[in-house]
C-alpha cells in the first residue's frame, strides 16, 4: 500500500488577498512505503512548503495529502521533520536535545542515556553530549537536529536540505550513515536538496519541480544497485543521470 499520496495539491499563500502567491500547482505524487524520495528544484519553487505540509504544519489551499489513506491534519510524531533552519533547543545540552522526544514519552533514564549515546555517535557528536548548542559550530548544531529527529523514530522522515551546511567529507559520511540507517529501518524518506549528486546517491526516486509555481516536471527512477558506495559516483550510469538532471534545472 502506498504510504504518502499527494492528490492534485495547489498551495497559494494569502489566497484571496492582493498579495496572493501560488507556490505549488497541481502536484500529484505517491511515496511508497519504505522508499527514498528526493525533491529538487530551483530556490523558491516550493520544496520547503511541500515538506512542511507533509509534516502537517499547515494545510494546502487545494487538494490533500494522505498517509496510509488518512488525510494528513496537524503534526504527528509518525512524521519527523528536519528543518532547513536549525531548530535545536538552546536551553538543552546536545544529549538532552537528542533524547527530547523519547523523554517526553516517558522513556526511562537508562533508555534516554542509551538513545543519547547511540544517536550522538551516528551524527558524529560523541564527546560533545554535555555541550550547549551555543558552543557548537553551525554544522554541528545541524547534526544535533538530525540526531533528535532520528532518535524520535518516526515512520516518515522529512528532511529539508539537512546536509547543506556540512563540509564535503562530513556530508558524504552522513549520506552513507543515513542510507545504512534507512536500509535497516525502512522508513519512508522525503528529502530535499540542491545537490544533484546527493539526490542520485541517496534516492529511489528524484522528483524535479519546475520553477514557481512548482509543478512536477520529471520523476527520475534511480536503479543503481544498493548498498550504494562512493565509487558509484564515478560510474557512467551515475554521471548520465547527473547530466540529465542538470539539464532540467533552470540555471
Ligand atoms: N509563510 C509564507 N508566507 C508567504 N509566502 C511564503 C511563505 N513561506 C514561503 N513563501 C514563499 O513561497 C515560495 C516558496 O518558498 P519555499 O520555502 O517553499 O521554497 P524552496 O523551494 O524551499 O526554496 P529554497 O530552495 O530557497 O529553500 C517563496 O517565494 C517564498 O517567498
Ligand atoms: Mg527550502
Amino acid at each position: 500500500m502506498p504510504e504518502i499520496k499527494v492528490n492534485d495539491l495547489t498551495h497559494t499563500f494569502g489566497k484571496g488577498s492582493p498579495n496572493a502567491l501560488t507556490v505549488l500547482e497541481g502536484i500529484d505524487l505517491t511515496f511508497e512505503t519504505g522508499s527514498f524520495n528526493t525533491i529538487i528544484g530551483t530556490s523558491g519553487c516550493g520544496k520547503s512548503t511541500l515538506l512542511k505540509m507533509m509534516a502537517g504544519l499547515f494545510d494546502p489551499s487545494d487538494g490533500e495529502m494522505t498517509l496510509d489513506g488518512t488525510v494528513i491534519k496537524g503534526t504527528d510524531r509518525r512524521r519527523g521533520m528536519v528543518f532547513q533552519q536549525d531548530a535545536v533547543f538552546p536551553w538543552m545540552t546536545v544529549a538532552k536535545n537528542i533524547s527530547y522526544g523519547p523523554r517526553l514519552r516517558g522513556a526511562s533514564k537508562s533508555d534516554q542515556r542509551e538513545i543519547e549515546t547511540k544517536w550522538a555517535k551516528m551524527v558524529g557528536l560523541t564527546g560533545f553530549e554535555d555541550r550547549w548548542p551555543r558552543e557548537l559550530s553551525g554544522g554541528m548544531r545541524k547534526r544535533v537536529d538530525i540526531g533528535r529527529v532520528y532518535a524520535n523514530d518516526p515512520d516518515v522522515l522529512l528532511m529539508d536540505e539537512p546536509f547543506g551546511a556540512l563540509d564535503a567529507q562530513t556530508k558524504e559520511r552522513m549520506q552513507s550513515d543515513l542510507l545504512e540507517t534507512w536500509s535497516t529501518t525502512k522508513k519512508t524518506v522525503v528529502f530535499v536538496t540542491h545537490d544533484i549528486e546527493e539526490a542520485i546517491f541517496l534516492s529511489d526516486n528524484i522528483i524535479v519541480l519546475s520553477s514557481r509555481p512548482g509543478r512536477v516536471h520529471h520523476i527520475e527512477k534511480v536503479t543503481l544497485p544498493r548498498p550504494r558506495s562512493n565509487e558509484m559516483r564515478l560510474t557512467e550510469e551515475f554521471l548520465e543521470i547527473k547530466r540529465r538532471l542538470w539539464g532540467m534545472l533552470d540555471h
